[in-house]
């Protein structure tokens, strides 16, 4: 997790660190919403979370924290502030409402999903469990709350092993992606019975562009989101959730590396490790992509896209989140 705005004051000093990444002309168009939203966050007692994978001028320029989906989620349970402004997808969001149910939660744009969380539905988690009767439920986070309110407890990329461990059983239900159940089932005698979701971004990955960057690179660490099929996450040297990814960066400070995962990444942690020297793969996740500073500033003037969750949801999806992050990391 990183606390963005603590130190950065103003936006000729933010400028001067994502200066490499954002051209002069669309810094020109950026400059004056940044200003814009960073006072009106704060007389508005509004707090901007974004995830890792946001753009360098909403992750360096506006966001309070910016982290992985698991410490999106237990900021969203600490804040003081009123509002919660979800820079991220739409379950993350619903997470955040989750977490604090009694703070309005915004999403700059409603249509910001994901293709794991479509890809199950409440009906199918309630089919399997008919399948599997007293089989436990692990929901990956990138879920909806119809999803997670069928679920015993939830995981993220950042804890998956930790969680099905912690149930201390020999068999759960993992859902819904199927290359991160792969990575568990390989770190864990528990036996998973999977789902057929994927990450459209991780999917594309392939092990043959790993092997030929590698020789293209010699001495270049690769490392991988579990997302990634597995195939690819044999062929890195590291595998960890954004957050995890981020540290490996910030703590070895490899001469060369690659993050295989979403585009905007590479961008953050080069900003913020200027002597690591980045090859980068530009797959970008559409979904992420729809937030903007404007759509941002919308929230803030208009209270635009409120998170709404009926109370039964809530009540019986807040339990398998909350379950999640007594776990931690
Ligand atoms: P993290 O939990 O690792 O941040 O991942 C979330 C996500 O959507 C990755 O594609
Ligand atoms: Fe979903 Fe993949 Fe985008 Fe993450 S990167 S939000 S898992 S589609």
């Amino acid at each position: 997790m990183s606390v963005q705005q603590e130190n950065i004051k103003s936006s000729e000093e933010i400028y001067k660190k994502i200066s490499k990444f954002v051209p002069d002309v669309e810094w020109k168009i950026h400059q004056p919403l940044i200003e814009k939203i960073n006072k009106l966050k704060k007389e508005k007692n509004t707090i901007i979370l974004a995830h890792n994978y946001q753009t360098p001028e909403i992750y360096h320029g506006v966001a309070d924290i910016a982290a992985d989906s698991l410490a999106l989620a237990v900021e969203a349970s600490k804040t003081t502030a009123d509002k919660i402004i979800m820079c991220g997808v739409h379950f993350m969001a619903e997470t955040a409402k989750l977490m604090s149910p009694n703070k309005k939660v915004f999403l700059p744009d409603m249509k910001a999903g994901c293709s794991l969380s479509t890809s199950i539905s409440g009906e199918d988690v309630r089919m399997l469990k008919q399948k599997y009767p007293g089989v436990p439920v692990v929901s990956y986070v990138n879920t909806s709350a119809d999803v997670k309110a069928e679920t015993d407890v939830c995981c993220t990329s950042a804890n998956a092993v930790k969680v099905v461990e912690s149930l201390n059983v020999d068999r759960v239900i993992f859902l819904p992606d199927q290359y991160l159940a792969d990575y568990v089932s390989k770190n864990t005698k528990v036996k998973i019975i999977s789902w057929k979701g994927t990450c459209i971004v991780h999917e594309q990955f392939s092990a043959k562009e790993i092997e030929d960057i590698k020789k293209q690179n010699p001495g270049i660490k690769v490392i991988a989101h579990p997302e990634c099929p597995p195939d690819v996450i044999k062929a890195s040297d590291f595998t960890g959730s954004t957050s995890g990814m981020i540290n490996y960066v910030k703590d070895k400070q490899p001469k060369k590396v690659m993050l295989v995962t979403e585009c905007s990444m590479s961008d953050n942690v080069e900003a913020d490790n200027p002597n690591v020297s980045f090859i980068k793969p530009c797959n970008l996740c559409p979904y992420m992509k729809k937030i903007d500073l404007k759509k941002i500033l919308d929230c803030l003037e208009n209270e635009t896209n409120e998170i709404l969750l009926d109370d039964k949801t809530i009540e019986a999806a807040r339990k398998s989140v909350i379950r999640m992050t007594e776990i931690g990391r």
